[in-house]
């Protein structure tokens, strides 16, 4: 059978096409499109958006099998995304899954006979804090027991399922937010409550008062450093824009918010979309753009309908369109929604996403900002540093540099998960000492339990141990002990811990999310997870522990992206920094933290 859209779907797809530069750049919001009118995506499907974005099929299958999260013909009614990844395992996830595993009698990616459910393994879910969680069809579910997912499977089967929206944790602690200040004021999210609070002026105050250059040059002298990982200066990206190409310019919002143990920039969209889109109009001004694209990881469904229906009160409020602040300097966003790739957060994934491919990084140089989307000058930026932009052009560079260190300004959105007393995000200067973080604001270790390990960078980074824990965290004090800030996700371990047994999530993770295009990477990530699987599981040898360390040696720099760096850094930190352990499951051919149980869920939860 020949699939068609009907007339509304055919619309709204026209209407999106004509959003992008190419035609086939809104090849994965028209297999949205098609999943909303079908339920599914089928081949008869893929062959009907083939048809109508203008590509062959086969580049629609090759998408459609890049990304996770687009639902197939066989899947359930509800589909359930258990979190394995780190943070949730520390707290269960993992035992979580294999319950659900043996309750329903399937395994990964398969569907209970019934239909209903399919169960799936994923990785983090942006949502560490309240470990254990899963994701139900577009719904989070926090700090689940055992108890409630069977009453969850129970209600699914008997027709009386219904998704309970959960909240946010941000704990009050001796540090006055700044961007934190209003997140959790009801309706925030909205245009009226944003002009309530002064919203707009700085970009009216930008639009209308300064020029790009004088906007790039407050942000410099802010000292902003981009929050979403390389901690790049922002306003010194800004100005890499060459200001002689006739090419049509693009500001690209990364909101795909992926690295484990990260959950600021979820946050930040469902509750404060209107500084993004202030910063974001702030931004495309400055670097000569007029179309802003918004992409949203495709785990955000929450998020991606909030961030369109502030982009929609943006329009209305003339913010957005042929003529903001009175100024006929035309600003457009397009809201994106990813389908589930790590590999996306990477900047030129993410534009290879925004094209309609699959999300390969590409070779650089040339950088985005020279030749980026669509071989056009190309601004990414992540979420929380556009909006930081407009309270620095609303109160001065100097402002700014009230808090954090000379070459870390600001203050950051720690995301703190794992075993401490109060997991969640916490906002405080760049350069508090980590200690402080976890010790103080954190509330310590669960339990009293001792310390054993800290992330403190996303698991991207160096593992720190606890006689490292006084640095401070910013940019720079963290590579000095070969580690990384990143994204400030901060995930403590205690004495419970077997690090093998992370390493080896951890690196299950990376060969999970590797694209695939680089050797060194493609097969380098398998290796070491192979290895770990070995040793945890007692099989390791003695040479074993040089060998990772040889692997990463032939993974670091080698590659199109830094995922193969990525996944090195926390392998030498751990093999070198917890030798003992590794020592010890080889010696004794097994998991010496075995017959400790494994870390369960908690009997009693939040629900
Ligand atoms: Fe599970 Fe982040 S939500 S690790």
């Amino acid at each position: 059978m020949t699939l068609e859209f009907n007339k509304q779907t055919t619309d709204e797809l026209e209407a999106l096409c004509k959003r992008y530069p190419k035609r086939e750049a809104a090849l994965l919001p028209a297999l949205r499109l098609l999943e909303r009118e079908f339920g599914s995506v089928s081949e008869e499907g893929m062959k009907l958006v083939a048809r109508l974005i203008g590509v062959s099929p086969a580049t629609v299958y090759g998408v459609v099998t890049f990304y996770t999260h687009y639902r197939r013909p066989t899947d359930g009614k509800f589909m359930l995304q258990v979190c394995a990844t780190v943070p949730c395992a520390l707290k269960g996830g993992v035992s979580l899954y294999k319950h659900l595993s043996g309750r329903l009698g399937i395994t990964n990616g398969q569907t209970t006979p019934d239909g209903v459910v399919t169960l799936k393994k994923v990785e983090c879910l942006a949502n560490c804090d309240n470990a254990p969680c899963m994701q139900v069809n577009d719904w989070y579910y926090d700090r689940l027991t055992l108890p409630v997912v069977d009453g969850m499977i129970e209600s699914m089967r008997a027709g009386t399922w219904k998704p309970v929206r959960m909240g946010y944790n941000i704990p009050k602690h001796k540090y006055e937010p700044v961007l934190l200040k209003h997140v959790l004021e009801k309706d925030s999210e909205t245009i009226a409550h944003y002009l309530g609070r002064g919203g707009y002026k700085a970009a009216e105050k930008a639009l209308t008062t300064l020029k790009p250059a004088d906007v790039i040059d407050i942000v410099k002298k802010s000292g902003l450093r981009g929050r979403g990982g390389a901690g790049f200066p922002t306003g010194t990206k800004w100005s890499f824009v060459p200001q002689a190409s006739p090419k049509p310019r693009y500001l690209v919002l990364n909101d795909d918010e992926s690295e484990p143990g990260t959950f600021k920039d979820k946050m930040l969209t469902e509750r404060d979309p209107h500084a993004i889109i202030e910063g974001a109009m702030i931004a495309a001004y400055a670097i000569g753009s007029h179309d802003i694209y918004w992409y949203l990881r495709g785990e955000f469904p929450l998020g991606a309908k909030i961030a369109q229906q502030a982009v929609d009160e943006a329009y209305a409020r003339g913010f957005l369109g042929p003529n903001p602040c009175g100024t006929g300097y035309r600003l457009d966003i397009t809201v994106h929604r990813g389908a589930g790739a790590y590999i996306c957060g990477e900047e030129t994934g993410l534009l290879s996403s925004l094209e309609g491919q699959r999300g390969n990084p590409k070779i650089k140089p040339p950088f985005p900002a020279v030749e980026g989307y669509f071989r056009c000058p190309t601004i990414v930026n992540n979420v929380a540093t556009i909006a930081s932009v407009p309270l620095i052009i609303a109160n001065g560079p100097e402002w700014f540099r009230k808090w954090g260190t000379e070459k870390s300004p600001g203050t950051m959105i720690f995301s703190v998960s794992g075993h401490v007393e109060r997991p969640g995000l916490f906002e405080a200067p760049l350069g508090i000492p980590l200690r402080e973080l976890v010790f103080d604001l954190a509330g310590g270790v669960k339990g009293g339990r001792k310390l054993k390990a800290v992330v403190p960078g996303g698991i991207s980074s160096g593992v720190l141990t606890p006689e490292e824990i006084d640095v401070k965290m910013d940019f720079d004090s963290l590579a000095a002990i070969k580690s990384m800030l990143g994204s400030a996700g901060v995930t403590v371990l205690d004495e419970t811990v077997c690090m093998v047994d992370t390493l080896w999530n951890t690196l299950r993770f990376f060969h999970h999310e590797s694209c695939g295009q680089c050797t060194p990477c493609r097969e380098g990530t398998g290796w070491l997870e192979k290895i770990l699987r070995r040793i945890e599981n007692g099989h390791g040898r003695p040479e074993d522990l040089q060998l990772l360390l040889d692997i990463c040696d032939g993974m670091v720099g080698r590659t199109i992206c830094v995922l193969a760096d990525a996944a090195a850094m926390p392998t030498r930190s751990i093999v070198t920094k917890f030798k003992a352990e590794f020592e010890a499951h080889i010696e004794k051919k097994r998991c010496p933290m075995k017959g400790a149980a494994a870390p369960q869920p908690a009997t009693a939860g939040a629900h």
